[in-house]
Parts: C-alpha cells; structure tokens; sequence
C-alpha cells in the first residue's frame, strides 16, 4: 500500500506551477464523445480520474493518445455501449457520460457513479434536465437507461445550481432540436471552461459562467483544441500549505479572478498576497490568526472544495474560527483525523469550531477522501515528528504529484510503496 511519509517543521519556499483544473478535464472528456473526430485536450492533468475518464471513452470505442498534459480523442468510431460498474464507481463526475451519449447516440447506459463520500449525492437534478429535454429514463437495480427517439430543446430551471446536473444538461441540449436554456446554472469556473471547448468544437452555447446558460443543439462539430484552465482548488492547496508552514510561495499560472474567496481569509489570517503576470505570490511571516466564519457556497463563495484545507491551515492560529459547510451533508470526516494529531476542533452537524493550539503531533493517519487527503498532509507538514498518511490514492484522484510538488518546495515528505 503507497503512504505518504512527512516530518513536519519546515517552512515553504519557491515556486509550484498549477496544472490544468480535474473539475474542468473531466467533464470536457466526457464532452468529446459528442464530436465525431478529434478534440485535443491541453494542459490535461495526469491524474487516477483523468485516467478513468480516459478508460471509459477507450471502453466506448474511442482512441486516446497522450502526450505529456496533452491528450488528444479520436471519438469518431464510437459506440453506444453500458459503461462499466467498476469505471463508474470511480467517479463522481463519470455521471456526465450519461448527457454526452444521449446527445450523441440518442440512448445511454450507465451505473449509479461513485466518487468522494461526502454524504448523499443525489443525481435527480441531472435526471430531470435531460427528462425534460425528451429522455425516457428508468432506472433499477443501480443502472440508469437513458432513451430518446428526438430530443427536443427547453426551458430548464434547476431547482439547485449543480455544477454537475449543469454540465449534463449542456451536453445533452447540444443533439437536441432547437434552443435550450439552462436557468439557475452553476456558475463555477469550470462550466465556462466547458463553454469553451464546447465552442472551440463549433458549438453553440453561451452564456456560461452566469445563471443562464444557452444551448442550441444540433450544430455541425468540427475538431477543436482546447487548453484547460488552472486547478484552482490546488491553487488553494499551496496557499493554505503555505498559509500553515509560513514562508513564500509563487503559483506559477494561478488564476486570481477564481481564488477570490480564498484569497480574503488568508489575508484576514496574517498572510500577504500579491498577483503579476505569472500567478500568485503568498507570504506568511509572523503568526497566523483565525478568521471571520468560513461559510461554503456555491461558486462565487467559499468552495466547499477548499473547506478542509483550511481547516488545517488553521489548527495552529491564535483563536477560534467557525466553518459552515453549507453544499454537502458530510464533509467533515477528515476532523477525526487531524484530531489524531492535535487538533482541537468541535463539530455539530453543518458546523465546525476550530481552536487554534499551539501544537500539532505527528500520527498515523487516513485519507477518507480527496481534499481530506490534503489536508491532512498540510497538517502534517506543522505537526512535531513524522507522520503517515494512509489510503493516498484518495489525494491522486485530484493531485498529480502533490508529494513531490511539495518537497521541492522544501517540505521534508516522500511517498513509499
Ligand atoms: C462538483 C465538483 C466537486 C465540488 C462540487 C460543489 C466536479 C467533478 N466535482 O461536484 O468537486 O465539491 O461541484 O462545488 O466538478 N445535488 C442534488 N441533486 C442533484 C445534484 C446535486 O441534490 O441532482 C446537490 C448535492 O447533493 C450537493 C449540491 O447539490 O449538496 C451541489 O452538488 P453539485 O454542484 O452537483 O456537485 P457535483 O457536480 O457533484
């Protein structure tokens, strides 16, 4: 079993280049099985997920061929086939197949996806987008059929704005008849992204990136090549590594426009930021504080993503600080953990109460899911002694090498098999 070892003490210094974002990579690969040729993927993360996004479009009959962050698709002899249980079970965000192959092929099969265990991840949202879009949809024994004779534009008013019921309604609207408007549509970052390679394939859509998104379907594709933006979520990884350890530390790429609600707390906590041409700079000097409540939102608030890496940036601030997790039920299983090492923090039910101690102690710890994973690995890197951290393939599905990211930034950490 691979673990990571990490003695904590030091400080970080130089410079992390952020790759392409996996929220933004894997919807759009999902997205390629809609065009009939080739789409080549940019600044392509080489991640677990991406590489079970990539098994399942080869399991679809599709060629994929990558060359360093580049992957290039060749969907043009594709074929309606059930996506495996096990490659389903991998990912959340493998459900996005299901709008991409009805789009394409006016049917779909699938399983119940998998993914991060952050409480109950309904898809009812996505079913009813693409219902209403003509899709007869059954659904039994944890499979999902999805069937339309015609698909036919419409007015969808999501009842909650889900990146991910957004994204699927966008690739299905696209082989539907006419004009279709998503309204309520997630506003993240990542569906612009989508927007964009969506468009460097000839589609027509816009509006991406606000509440009201427009498709109309049934346009002629071309090959398109796109570059994915920036992982803002690991961008908020090093800052709050960074944040935690003190020190400076430039992300090369980072996108400021994105990190806006991470960037205010870590100010509010001690730390300096400053953006050019390249990225990001964070400074931490002297002492960290605890801030003002932390609540998760959708996007352009506090992403739920970067809740537990704060929480670990934070353990050792003077004070106490509240966090709200406002976009999912569970998303506190990474507390137990950090509280093997030290940490003091409370938690009744949405809510969290960390108080900053002076100390955090090296244990053996386990990952329980993707960004716990980081953070635990960001309190190790303050606590006294060497740490473990177990289960790591939790972090891969998201980091591509946060290990050795890490260590060139000075922290003594290294994997082991
Ligand atoms: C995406 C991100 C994930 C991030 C989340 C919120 C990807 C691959 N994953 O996940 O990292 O944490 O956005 O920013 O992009 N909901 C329903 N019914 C549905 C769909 C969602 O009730 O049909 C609820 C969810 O339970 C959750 C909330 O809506 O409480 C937000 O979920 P959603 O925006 O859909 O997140 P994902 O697309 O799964």
């Amino acid at each position: 079993m691979k673990r990571i070892f990490i003695t904590g003490g030091r400080r970080l210094s130089g410079e992390v280049h952020i790759r392409g974002a996996k929220n933004s990579v894997l919807p759009i690969l999902a997205a390629t099985v809609l065009h009939k040729g080739v789409s080549v993927v940019e600044n392509c993360p080489a991640l677990s997920d991406v590489e079970t996004a990539a098994e399942i479009l080869r399991c679809l009959g599709a060629k994929t061929e990558r060359q360093g962050e580049c992957l290039a698709v060749d969907a043009s002899n594709l074929q309606s086939r059930p996506i495996p249980e096990p490659l389903m079970r991998e990912m959340r965000s493998s459900v996005i197949f299901l709008g991409a192959l009805l789009a394409r092929f006016g049917e779909a099969e699938l399983f119940y996806p998998g993914g991060c265990e952050l409480g109950p991840r309904p898809i009812d949202l996505h079913l009813r987008a693409l219902r209403e879009l003509g899709a007869e949809i059954t659904a039994e024994g944890g499979s999902i059929r999805a069937k339309a004779r015609k698909l036919r534009g419409a007015e969808i008013t999501l009842d909650l704005p889900s990146v991910g019921a957004t994204e699927n309604a966008m690739l299905a609207a696209l082989g539907a008849e006419g004009v279709t408007r998503i309204r309520n549509a997630a506003r993240e970052p990542e569906i612009a992204d989508l927007q964009k390679f969506l468009r460097s394939l000839g589609a027509k859509v816009r509006g991406a990136g606000s509440s009201t998104v427009t498709v109309e379907g049934k346009t002629p594709l071309c090959d398109g090549i796109h570059r994915v933006m920036p992982d803002r979520i690991v961008a908020a990884t090093y800052l709050a590594a960074c944040a935690a350890c003190g020190g400076e530390v430039r992300l090369m790429g980072a996108e400021k426009q994105h990190l806006t609600a991470v960037l205010a707390p870590l100010k509010e906590a001690g730390c300096e930021i400053a953006a050019d041409q390249t990225g990001l700079i964070i400074r931490r000097e002297g002492p960290l504080s605890a801030v003002r409540p932390i609540r998760t939102a959708v996007y352009p608030g506090f992403p739920t993503d970067a809740q537990a890496l704060f929480m670990a940036a934070l353990l050792k601030s003077r004070g106490a600080t509240v966090f709200v997790e406002n976009i999912f039920e569970n998303r506190y299983r990474h507390v137990d953990e950090l509280i093997r090492m030290g940490a003091d923090i409370r938690v009744e039910g949405r809510v969290a109460v960390v108080y900053g101690t002076e100390r955090l102690q090296a244990a053996r710890v386990r990952c329980t899911d993707l960004r716990g994973g980081a953070a635990l690995a960001i309190a190790a890197l303050t606590a006294e002694g060497e740490s473990v951290l177990e289960e790591i393939g939790h972090i891969e599905r998201g980091y591509a090498d946060l290990a050795g990211e890490l260590a060139a930034l000075g922290a003594e950490i290294r994997t082991e098999m």
